[in-house]
């Protein structure tokens, strides 16, 4: 009964924590794509075949439901692999859907014709691959009406997270949020369009000020997949065990994951 998390590193880490702390009883396999990161700077091609061969491992792990904690591969990939390459019996899903209905203060799942929020002026913060896609646009038109998106590619942020390099990020945070402020002085709510950027949520709040509200994935994520399971309780795989697998070097990635979470976590190779 395990569920797999994706993500192209260490970014989905901040959703599985959150998934894991919902769900205690489900074990999840995570797998982390360490030897391509980073995906926001491949292109569409790229990222759609690195994401199916990272779920194709995730389903011989025993996940049929495989979350797609990478908001690039969501929104480079996900719509594409939907339409004509997943079975009948596996699901993917992805981390977008759930942060819009937040935003657009929605119930999980309503589909209902898009219609006026309380929120008219949003800054999006993701990578190069995910800003170029619009799918985050996209999936809010759907949703909502007459809301102003500001979109920041932060170009080098996930590279100097996977590294570790925290004062390069916290400088690169800074400089992209005076960047997205040049274009939209007063925000009213910003969106961390990428799983990486939870790690570094401080620093985005102290830059954007203490009246822009910060919108996260993690949590929002845990309660949408809790939800689903409880519609679909046949989606839990035939898994048992949680695991950390990468594609990258297993003790350079353990010790990197280790240092954000602040828990020892162990990989092995994929
Ligand atoms: N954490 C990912 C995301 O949410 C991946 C970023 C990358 O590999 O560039 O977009």
């Amino acid at each position: 009964m395990a569920v797999g998390v994706f993500d192209s590193g260490l970014g989905g880490l901040t959703v599985l924590d959150a998934v894991s702390k919902r769900l205690p009883d489900v074990p999840f396999v995570y797998l982390g794509d360490n030897k391509h990161a980073p995906y926001g700077v491949r292109d569409a091609n790229d990222v759609y075949s690195l994401t199916c061969a990272a779920t194709e491992r995730l389903w011989d792990a025993g996940c049929d439901l495989v979350i797609l904690a990478c908001n690039t591969a969501s929104a480079a990939a996900l719509r594409r692999m939907q339409e004509n390459w997943i079975p009948r019996e596996k699901r993917v899903l992805g981390v977008f859907v759930p942060l819009i209905e937040a935003l657009t203060e929605r119930q999980w799942g309503d589909n209902s014709p898009p219609r006026e929020v309380a929120v008219q002026h949003v800054a999006l913060f993701a990578t190069p691959a995910t800003v170029s896609s619009r799918a985050f646009q996209r999936e809010l038109a759907f949703r909502a009406i007459g809301v102003d998106v500001e979109a920041q590619a932060c170009g080098g942020l996930v590279d100097a997270i996977e590294e570790g390099d925290m004062i390069l990020a916290e400088a690169l945070v800074r400089s992209h949020v005076d960047a997205l402020k040049r274009k939209m002085p007063t925000p009213q709510a910003a969106i961390l369009g990428c799983t990486h950027y939870p790690l570094m949520q401080d620093i985005f709040q102290d830059a954007l000020g203490p009246d822009v509200a910060v919108y996260s994935q993690a949590n929002l994520v845990a309660e949408s997949l809790a939800d689903y399971l409880k519609r679909h309780p046949n989606m839990m795989g035939s898994g048992e065990q949680s695991m950390f697998l990468t594609t990258g070097d297993p003790k350079r990635v353990s010790d990197h994951a280790t240092q954000f979470l602040r828990r020892r976590i162990q990989f092995e190779a994929a």
